[in-house]
């Protein structure tokens, strides 16, 4: 940013990373952190430092005591007012915006005096990121910080202006409220006036912006905040934000325009931008994963059907087995090889995911050796090349394991380890994949129970209407459902799905998930009844705002793209939060605290 307005009233006539050649014999008042001092014999500079940039000053023309100067230290406030001046040949600093003038100081003023800071936000040495966070207002001083809680802001402008557009009215909804199932626990908060009783923190808007369309709104939105008290990682944090949507009388098509007009706005797609679409059977053959990067290919195979009268009693006992799947992947030499010492280290990729190992051999002018190559006859490598879109020499792995999801998530770790060892990922691309035809459920074969693969509310689709209703819970996993994702670069930045709108499909959804009609009736008796009253078809997505950030910003922790973040163990280090309640406090809501 070049040049401020300024209302009237301001201390300071010019930011910090304002002044140029053209402001050459004015005379200003800049204010900010001080960020450097140097004293070069008789020559004193300081450097000062606000949002916008830095400014030198020069105290040639100074009439106060040189000396006074010295007590100022690093991260105290200032505010200097002087004459802009051209640097000498020798000062000019062409990396510096503000590198070809100066601040010839005539008055300068101690505004605030910092004590010496646990770290510098701009220092050379990195400090830890407790301490970061326990200073999060330092941290947040670093102009990466700064730049990416701007990109948040005009992020949230971009969205607005493209659901406006579009006619789309935002809407706020409680904070304070009962469950909203997204598979998570909720946080809960006592209530002083019902002593013993909860209000749950919204996972999601989910029931409430399904009943604004029962209410007519037509085209909701909201940015709001979401708490789900879950497992951290990277990319998720207890409290988050979503671009929350939902639409009434829509099709399919218009969800995936709706996302698609959502996405070029907020990452400058150029004109006639399209998602790649792929089904979820497919996504997860391809790529072992329905949030798969993209931006390279190295796709997978299921082999499973090569190996079921294999020599290779591991291979074939899987292959046989009712949920194992052996999945396979080549890289060509042309994409890159691999050391024995990096092939056998491959186990610990697949190991945090429970996979026991990885099989494979290399094929060298149409001979194949090591690993299992002792197993692999002429028919059955010509059988595996049938089936790879890549041909010729390389190396072939496998990731075989009774239970499919294993196999799978054991083939997405090796292919995202390969993405980065074979450098084939392409950093200033954004690969954008729209998931549909997701399971309605997930099953659980050992307990025969099922549970929603995205969220109670979610419609199976017409031609699964039958085995919806099936006794059979193992033939009911089948059901596909409308529930879509939206997945950049190895990251599901949204999800959603079509909304059951009729209350019987709803009161099986809960019998189905294992909800005695009291239990349903108590925490979603509200719900199943609005559906009553004429309910318009719906649906509606929401957008994980962080994690579009972090893509923007281009940073793969949650915590950079949030003012105040917590930490992986969901506390606050700054204020110290989550804290006791004090006696007074538990008195007043009726909780006795058990002390463990
Ligand atoms: P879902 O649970 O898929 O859907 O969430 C939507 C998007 O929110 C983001 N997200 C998170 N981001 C950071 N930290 C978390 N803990 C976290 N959890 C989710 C993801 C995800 O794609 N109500 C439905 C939406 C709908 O059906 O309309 C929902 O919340 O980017």
């Amino acid at each position: 940013m070049a040049s401020m307005k300024e209302l009237a009233g301001s201390l300071r006539t010019h930011h910090c990373g304002e002044l140029r050649e053209s402001d050459i014999g004015k005379t200003v008042t800049i204010c900010g952190w001080l960020n450097k001092y140097r004293n070069l014999g008789s020559l004193h500079f300081i450097d000062v430092r606000d949002r916008y940039g830095v400014t030198q000053l020069g105290f040639e023309q100074f009439k106060g005591d040189i000396n006074e100067l010295r007590k100022f230290s690093l991260e105290s406030v200032i505010m200097a007012k002087g004459k802009v001046t051209a640097r000498p040949d020798s000062a000019k600093n062409a990396n510096m915006e503000t590198g070809m003038v100066e601040v010839q100081v005539e008055e300068i003023r101690l505004l605030s005096l910092a004590e010496e800071v646990p770290f510098l936000p701009h220092g050379m040495v990195q400090a830890t990121e407790d301490l970061r966070l326990r200073y999060r207002y330092l941290d947040l001083r670093s102009k990466k910080l700064q730049d990416i809680l701007r990109l948040r802001s005009m992020t949230a402008r971009k969205v607005r202006e493209a659901l406006y557009k579009l006619d789309f009215t935002e809407v706020e909804t409680p904070i304070l409220y009962k469950t909203t199932p997204e598979g998570a626990r909720d946080y809960v908060v006592p209530s002083r006036v019902h002593p013993g009783k909860v209000y749950a923190l919204p996972q999601s808007p989910q029931t409430l912006k399904q009943l604004l369309m029962i209410a007519n709104t037509d085209k909701y939105f909201q940015i709001c905040r979401c708490f789900r008290d879950e497992d951290l990682r990277a990319d998720r944090q207890p409290e988050f934000t979503q671009v929350d949507i939902e639409v009434s009388f829509p099709t399919l098509d218009y969800m995936k325009n709706l996302a698609t007009h959502v996405v070029k706005n907020v990452f400058d797609m150029p004109e006639g931008f399209e998602m790649k679409s792929i089904s979820y059977d497919e996504v997860m053959r391809d790529y072992g994963s329905d949030k798969p990067d993209v931006r390279f290919g190295l796709k997978q195979m299921i082999v499973s059907d090569l190996f079921k009268t294999s020599t290779f009693a591991t291979f074939s006992e899987v292959a046989n087995s009712k949920y194992g799947m052996v999945k396979a992947m080549f890289v060509p030499t042309s994409m890159g090889t691999l050391a024995r010492k990096d092939i056998d280290a491959l186990v610990d990729i697949v190991k945090p995911y429970g996979g026991k190992g990885v099989a494979w051999f290399k094929v060298e002018n149409q001979q194949v050796t090591g690993g299992i190559s002792k197993f692999i006859d002429p028919n059955l490598l010509n059988a595996l090349y049938e089936k790879s879109s890549e041909k010729g020499d390389g190396l072939w792995f496998f990731m075989a394991d009774k239970n499919e999801n294993i196999a799978h998530d054991c083939a997405d770790a090796l292919r995202r380890h390969f993405g980065k060892t074979f450098n084939l990922i392409n950093h200033d691309q954004y690969a954008f994949l729209w998931v549909y035809d997701f399971p309605l459920f997930d099953y659980d074969a050992d307990a025969n129970t099922l549970g929603a693969k995205h969220h109670p509310f979610t419609r199976p689709k017409d031609e699964d209407m039958e085995l919806y209703y099936s006794t059979d819970k193992s033939k009911v996993k089948d059901v596909k459902a409308y529930a879509y994702d939206i997945v950049c670069n190895g990251y599901e930045i949204g999800g959603g799905s079509m909304r059951i709108f009729d209350n019987k499909q709803q009161s099986r959804m809960f019998e189905l998930l294992g909800f005695t009609p009291e239990e349903a009736q108590h925490q979603f008796g509200f719900f199943i009844e609005a559906l009553k009253y004429g309910t318009p078809p719906h649906a509606g997505m929401a957008f994980g705002m962080d994690r579009l950030i972090m893509l923007l910003a281009k940073t793969d922790s949650i915590r950079d793209v949030i003012a105040f973040p917590k930490t992986a163990s969901a506390t606050d280090l700054m204020a110290s939060a989550p804290s006791k309640p004090n006696p007074a406090q538990c008195k007043e809501l009726g909780f006795k605290w058990i002390e463990e």
